[in-house]
């Protein structure tokens, strides 16, 4: 076998020949390799994934060490610059090529006539706290959804499976929109949909008729920017959690739930945090030192991926000039600017590949459009949305897919008896 890797198992001397396919082994392979009958089989141990591949996919591919990024193949820079639509780019993500004008015009009215939202929900959301964290209320009423559409269970017949895809693309705004309103006490304002899909967004959210060009200008670049980044940690639960058959609603709020974490999708808002913390550039080589002996993490910075700049980052560091030259600088961003100029010529950094990923950046220019840090990562989870729902779909229609089940390796106790409490 030409492409192929061999192995002698020293236990027994016995040789295996294993294929090789775009570069991977399949790992059930290793299986065959048994020191005996009832031996098990050699599994692989891959905590936190870091070099196995669940999937085929044909949707996002990165090149971590270049730092390139293309959805269906093409550069996400030319995406961001050059598609005057965040549903031209979703479709392109959803069903693999460019929309004609006849396919954007059905897909955008599919998605524009589900921006209305059963009011069951907003009798929902209007019962959580003020004060309650956005993303909360997010995960809980996607999940929410699902009650209201039980058809959505029958996830193997396609025409049921775009119906819900239209819903999320739809709702999800508005479901934004509302939670922004109601951490303020606001009446929620119905969707126009005379406006594009980023500025119904922003219109919905801020209240307004209009919205100011760079502005919507800016909220598309960053939902292209956002919408999908292969297996991340967010998009596997969707996978998994589908994986199951249950609901995408139920897979969408799993989902969701996995970008709050500040490792992921929440590391938008804890950059706000630490640059609010440092409040001056003084204070940037104390706080640089304390990432260095292990105290901090330096957030928005590093990438399990990239060991180059992230390219969204340095599509947002420009956006940012675009946005602040209607806002007026946010003044973290000389801070901002601070850190990633030490932090780039620092052997700390450099030794380990760390460089801005896609949160650095963003938080600023949200936070000038006047959403509070608590949202950021609504934000990113509504950009997100098409990407999750694109691997579902691919998940969902891969013949070589099964319920998602790890191994484990068993380092516990071997059989031992129970012993009465007056024993112990
Ligand atoms: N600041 C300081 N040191 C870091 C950072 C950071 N942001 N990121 C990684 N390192 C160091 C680690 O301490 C480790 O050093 P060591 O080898 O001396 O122990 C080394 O770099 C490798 O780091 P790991 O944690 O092993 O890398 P991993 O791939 O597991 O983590 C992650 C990637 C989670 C993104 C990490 O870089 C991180 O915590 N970054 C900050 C949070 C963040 O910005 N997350 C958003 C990622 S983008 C997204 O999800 C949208």
């Amino acid at each position: 076998m030409v492409n192929s890797l061999q192995i002698t198992d020293s236990r027994t001397q016995k040789q295996y020949t294993i294929p090789i396919e775009n570069g991977a082994i399949r790992t059930m392979e290793l299986r065959n390799i048994k020191v005996n009958d009832d031996d098990f089989g050699i599994m692989g141990y891959d905590p936190a994934f870091m070099n196995t591949a669940s999937v085929k996919s044909k949707i996002t591919y990165i090149d971590g060490d270049k730092g390139i990024l293309r959805y269906r193949g093409y550069p996400i820079e030319q995406l961001a610059e050059e598609s005057h639509s965040f549903l031209e780019v979703a479709y392109l993500i959803f069903h693999g090529e460019l929309p004609t004008k006849d396919q954007l015009d059905e897909w955008r009215s599919n998605i524009m006539s589900e921006c209305f939202i059963p009011e069951s929900i907003a009798t929902i959301l209007k019962g959580f706290d003020l004060s309650s964290h956005p993303m909360g209320m997010l995960v809980s009423l996607l999940g929410a959804l699902s009650t209201l559409y039980p058809e959505s269970q029958n996830i193997h017949d396609p025409t049921i499976r775009m119906k819900q895809v239209y819903r999320l693309m739809g709702h999800t705004p508005t479901l934004c929109a509302m939670i922004f309103r109601h951490t303020k006490g606001l009446p929620f304002q119905e969707p126009n949909l005379q406006l594009s899909y980023s500025g119904n967004f922003l219109a919905m959210t801020f209240g307004t008729t209009t919205v100011h060009p760079v502005f919507e200008r800016a909220m598309r670049v960053l939902l292209i920017l956002h919408a999908d980044h292969e297996q991340n940690c967010s998009t596997n639960v969707m996978r998994c959690i589908g994986s199951s058959l249950a609901n995408p609603y139920a897979a969408a709020a799993g989902a969701t739930a996995a970008l709050w974490g500040p490792l992921h999708g929440g590391a938008n808002e804890e950059v706000l945090k630490m640059l609010d913390e440092i409040r001056t550039i003084e204070n940037v080589p104390a706080f640089i030192k304390e990432v260095k002996e292990g105290k901090r993490r330096l957030m928005g910075f590093g990438h399990r991926v990239y060991k180059n700049y992230d390219p969204r980052a340095r599509v947002i560091k420009q956006l940012a000039y675009e946005v602040f030259e209607v806002t007026g600088k946010n003044p973290k961003l000389e801070i901002a600017l601070a850190l990633e100029k030490i932090a780039l010529e620092d052997e700390y950094f450099i030794k380990r590949r760390l460089y801005p990923n896609v949160d650095f950046y963003s938080g600023l220019i949200y936070q000038a459009m006047g959403f509070p840090t608590n949202f950021f990562t609504v934000l990113f989870a509504l950009g997100r949305m098409i990407g999750w729902l694109a691997q579902w779909n691919e998940h969902i229609t891969d013949p070589e897919q099964k319920i998602a089940r790890p191994r484990q390796v068993y380092v516990g106790y071997d059989e031992r008896p129970y012993i009465p409490i007056n024993q112990r």
